[in-house]
């Protein structure tokens, strides 16, 4: 790995990038899948050979009204089977893209013809779901943004996906094997070049007081993303999607397990020519600048009232817990903790065995996608989960189909999410109203964690 350190440094000191041009969304319902070739590495690097899209990084990003039908055609132009899941869309099961639970996996040359209609308004994303941790990690993901009939206010809208990749410097190419066991026996995959939608050196140009809406999408195979507001002064508005019941100032830092998405309305405060933008922690506990606002000119003399609330979602009502199922979900294994034993494939295997089968971890004493669903529930039926992390590493768990909330210990509930971070020794209860019938996937999206132990389902009927 010589002369790319871990982190961006070695990236951006001296190098300056151009910007790339948006794609848009042609008038094509295709999305296909295929290779390209996609300058990530700052120039003087080689390009990346990836897998992409429609040919970009990020695959274009889809722009719907609520309430519209989506119908895209994959067509997969790879040399492996691919599916695609509509991460946070309360989606018909069908079109869920599971490989394997909701659909086959589309072979080399295949098609399927993706078609839904979308509930909810809100930013979402798109990604492959077969062999996830390699496919996501190539580039085989994009934006899916649902536009509110009424939309809030703002100067400008503008889509953020941040990401990672994990590069060798000499070719561009990306480190292999994507199934290392020292990746998913730890923090799972994490690059070694950081950056927003495709760009290591991504920038916005603003004028002071003019309001954003940024929209940010984690899409890295396993970083946290741990952000601060920089010459700006900013409001959460929703979570994974969801809108918040009020907009929250942001005061702290934002933190983005993978997969999580987070929607700020944004003011820009810092005078011409002042830094701006998002910091990103650094793992030397230094703050960089992860996407840069650079401020010029003004838009008005004084800054804006505080944001309203965006229009509420449709089916958002809290769960009633009072005839509630209670199941438990331990999470165990990986390295610095590991466990005794789980069962895998209708065995139960010691932690030696299962590291022989590529299996790390296990949830509820499973590893790894069982025949039968941790829990079959009727519909309207509402479940709450009781997570107990017992591993050492911290795990952004996802359920497909649904959002959930957070049941606080003092009974009160948190946002609706779709991903919640569950980090080691604190247990967390998450419930639900099982209002959307079908197999719902519930797993780590740290993607080298969801491949070795860290996925099971529900199922509604
Ligand atoms: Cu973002 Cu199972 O997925
Ligand atoms: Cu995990």
């Amino acid at each position: 790995m010589t002369g790319f350190s871990i982190g961006r440094r070695a990236f951006c000191a001296g190098l300056a990038g151009t910007m790339l041009a948006r794609p848009a969304w042609g008038a094509t319902d295709t999305l296909v899948a295929q290779k390209a070739s996609v300058q990530l590495a700052p120039d003087g690097y080689p390009a990346t050979p990836v897998w992409s899209y429609g040919g970009t990084i990020p695959g274009a990003t889809i722009r719907m009204g609520q309430g519209d039908r989506l119908q895209r055609q994959l067509v997969n132009e790879l040399d492996v089977p691919t599916s695609v899941h509509w991460h946070g869309i309360r989606i018909d099961n069908a079109m869920d893209g599971v490989a394997g639970l909701t659909q086959e996996a589309v072979p080399p040359g295949g098609t399927f013809d993706y078609d839904f209609t979308l509930p909810d308004a809100g930013t979402y994303w798109y990604h492959a779901h077969t062999n996830s941790m390699e496919q996501v990690a190539r580039g085989l993901s994009g934006a899916l943004i649902v536009e509110e009939a009424d939309a809030p206010d703002v100067d400008r809208d503008e889509v953020l996906m941040l990401g990672d990749w994990l590069l060798d410097p000499d070719t561009g190419g990306f480190v292999e094997p994507f199934n290392h066991p020292m990746m998913m026996s730890h923090g799972g995959r994490t690059g070694n070049l950081v950056g927003v939608n495709g760009r290591y050196d991504f920038a916005l140009t603003a004028k002071r007081h003019e309001r954003l809406r940024l929209r940010l999408i984690n899409s890295a195979n396993a970083r946290i993303f741990v952000l601060r507001l920089q010459g700006m002064r900013g409001w959460t508005v929703a979570l994974d999607g969801m809108p918040l019941d009020a907009p929250e100032e942001v005061s702290d830092e934002i933190v983005l397990a993978p997969a999580q998405r987070a929607d700020l309305i944004v003011d820009i405060t810092a005078d011409e020519g002042a830094p701006a933008g998002l910091l990103m922690w650094m793992d030397d506990d230094s703050w960089e600048a992860l996407a840069e606002v650079k401020v010029s000119g003004q838009s008005a003399t004084t800054p804006r009232p505080a944001p309203a609330a965006l229009p509420a979602n449709p089916r958002t009502a809290l769960p009633d817990l009072s005839e509630a199922r209670s199941l438990d979900m331990v999470m165990e294994g990986g390295a610095m903790a590991g466990m005794e034993s789980a069962m895998f494939e209708g065995e139960r295997l010691g932690f030696r065995a299962l590291i022989e089968k590529g299996q790390f971890w296990a949830l509820a004493g499973q590893a790894g996608r069982t025949e039968t669903p941790f829990a079959d529930l009727a519909l309207g039926e509402v479940l709450r989960i009781r997570l107990e992390n017992r591993t050492a590493f911290p795990h952004g768990m996802h359920l497909h189909g649904m959002h959930f909330r957070e049941v606080r210990a003092d009974g009160s509930f948190g946002p609706l999410r779709d991903t919640i971070l569950s980090v080691p020794d604190e247990p967390l209860e998450i419930a639900f109203t099982a209002d959307n019938p079908g197999k719902w996937l519930f797993h780590c999206h740290m993607l080298a964690h969801a491949a070795s132990g860290m996925t099971t389902w529900i199922n509604v009927t």
